[in-house]
């Protein structure tokens, strides 16, 4: 299975100085009042962002998926909207803990959803082409994102002794799908920003599977890297994808990297097929 070049190259630079370099730079200018909605990728941060967005806004704007003008990506701070009660900005990161970030949402997904779910994305952006099983080991290794690897990740954003205070708020996908209204209210209070009940139902209908749909398919800004444009960004949607793709031993090499991370999130630890029963 190979990478069409440019990926390859891509892949090769991340572990040069020249990505921290480039990763130092988007850091800048970043105020003390700015927070961040951070997450491994494809664990459902367009989502929540899209809804806090919505709350942020009192709705009455039109905005895309992924809109930098309201909730930037790292980078693109500078030019956001100060939309925190306190001055700040929330901005999006998929990066690994950083020291400057002093307080976050960080939304996790079951590590083997999320896996699931970037095998969908390498195929849209990149053009990749393998089997889930041969996809699986490279994923592993932190070698196809930015943001290194799952276990990794997780591991990092949870341990960081800065948030010990309770500076983070952990979200996870399973209790957005399950109860949405308590996790946005959740989220909205951590953030300081007041929503009555009317808002709270706005957004989530703005944020709901549907709705997301057809703002992406309005949307040029998801569109602009496509290998593949008939996968789409809001794709199923689902608690449990991974049932449709992970081998027996696909799951072992899973846990061989991401029992721990898996753990200190809530999911099931091992491969114990008890365990699958109890979060189901
Ligand atoms: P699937 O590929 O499993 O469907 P991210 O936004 O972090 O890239 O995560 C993408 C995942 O979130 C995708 O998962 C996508 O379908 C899911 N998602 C996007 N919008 C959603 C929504 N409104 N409700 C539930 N899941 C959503």
């Amino acid at each position: 299975m190979k990478l069409p070049l440019q990926h390859r190259i891509r892949n090769r630079l991340r572990s040069t100085w020249l990505r921290e370099a480039v990763v130092s730079y988007r850091h800048r200018g970043l105020l003390p009042q700015d927070v961040f909605l951070a997450s491994y990728p494809k664990s459902g941060t367009t989502w929540m962002a899209f809804m806090l967005a919505q709350l942020l806004w009192k709705a009455g704007r039109e905005q895309r998926i992924n809109d930098n003008r309201f909730l930037p990506a790292i980078g693109q701070q500078s030019s956001a909207e100060r939309t925190l009660p306190d001055g700040g900005r929330l901005v999006r990161t998929h990066e690994r803990y950083r020291s400057c970030y002093r307080k976050a949402v960080y939304v996790v997904r079951d590590g083997r959803d999320a896996a699931t779910s970037m095998y969908y994305q390498v195929q849209r952006v990149m053009g990749m082409q393998a089997t889930f099983s041969e996809f699986l080991p490279i994923y592993l290794r932190g070698r196809l994102t930015g943001a290194g690897a799952w276990h990794d990740h997780v591991n990092q954003w949870r341990d960081a002794p800065r948030f010990a205070g309770g500076s983070l708020l952990v979200v996870r996908y399973e209790d957005m799908k399950s109860d949405v209204a308590n996790e946005l209210r959740r989220t909205a209070e951590f953030l300081g920003v007041e929503a009555t009940e009317a808002e709270i139902v706005d957004a989530i209908e703005a944020g709901s599977m549907n709705a997301m749909k057809g703002v992406e398919q309005r949307s040029e800004g998801v569109k602009h890297n496509e290998q593949n444009g008939s996968i789409p960004v809001v794709r199923k949607g689902v608690v449990g994808d991974w049932r449709n793709h992970f081998s027996e031993e696909d799951l072992v090499e899973f846990y061989r990297y991401s029992a721990t991370a898996m753990e200190k999130c809530g999911y099931p630890s091992s491969t114990d097929a008890a365990h699958y029963a109890q979060i189901d």
